[in-house]
């Protein structure tokens, strides 16, 4: 079985999980954050080389405040709860999205975190956090563009362009997991999803298991990667 490089995940359905149960929709991203420790210390244990994590849109800030509120502080509560292990397991923290906006607390655990594990060689935890792809591809085309103007660089070309991008030093997306069977892909990497294979499944974030992971890379190895061309056994 080939474990996929790079998982990324959209964590959805925590809010219906909590209702279904009748608790606060705040609950369910309680949940769900005990959920991203179990499932990254799985994945990076069977091999998973980067796992990106949708973790807040930036069209999320349009939720009620108070939800906004919590979310913004669920990043301290889980590096206070796990960066130990984070560490123990040689897993190393990253972050992509806009981290001007965020909070200043959120942003310094952050950065904390992503300071305390940059040496460590297992897998790249990496978070979305106020993270659009229409966003990051403007962002990146502006920079590109002052770079042009500033002859600094003079051709464009994809190779260049991607250098811009938050995700430039990470390997390409090969599997795309979204829970809650919403079948979108909302806001999320929008030029690194080019060719990675989607799975959409019924269970919703916070029911997410390991076991859910191991069906998810049993579907990828089922699917025949073409990236355009033909594979061979397949022509006769
Ligand atoms: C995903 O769960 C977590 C975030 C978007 C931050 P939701 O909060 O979107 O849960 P549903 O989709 O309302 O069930
Ligand atoms: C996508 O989920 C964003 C995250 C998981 C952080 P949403 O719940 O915000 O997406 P939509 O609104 O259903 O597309
Ligand atoms: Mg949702």
């Amino acid at each position: 079985m080939k474990v996929p490089k790079h998982i990324a995940i959209i964590m959805d359905g925590n809010g219906r999980w909590a209702k279904a149960k009748g608790l606060p929709r705040t609950a369910g991203h309680k949940i769900g954050v005990e959920k991203v420790r179990e499932i990254a210390i799985y994945a990076n244990s069977i091999g998973v080389k980067c796992m990106t994590l949708y973790a807040f849109s930036t069209e999320n800030w349009n939720r009620p405040e108070a939800e906004v509120n919590y979310l913004m502080s669920l990043p301290k509560i889980f590096f206070e709860s796990y960066m130990k292990e984070i560490m123990k397991n040689n897993i190393r923290i990253m972050m992509i999205g806009d981290m001007d906006e965020i909070p200043d607390n959120a942003r310094t655990v952050f950065k904390n975190a992503i300071e305390e594990s940059k040496d460590n060689t297992g897998m790249i935890l990496n978070f979305a956090v106020n993270y659009g792809g229409r966003r990051e591809i403007v962002t990146a085309a502006r920079k590109y563009a002052e770079d042009v103007k500033n002859g600094k660089i003079n051709d464009i070309d994809e190779e260049g362009f991607k250098k811009y991008l938050y995700t430039s030093e990470l390997p390409e997306v090969d599997l795309l997991i979204r829970t809650s069977y919403e079948l979108r892909i909302s806001n999320y990497l929008l030029y690194q999803l080019a060719y990675s294979e989607m799975v959409f499944t019924h269970t919703l974030w916070p029911d997410f298991k390991p076991s859910d992971l191991d069906l998810c890379i049993d579907e990828y190895n089922s699917r025949d990667r073409r990236f355009g061309g033909l594979n061979e056994e397949k022509t006769a």
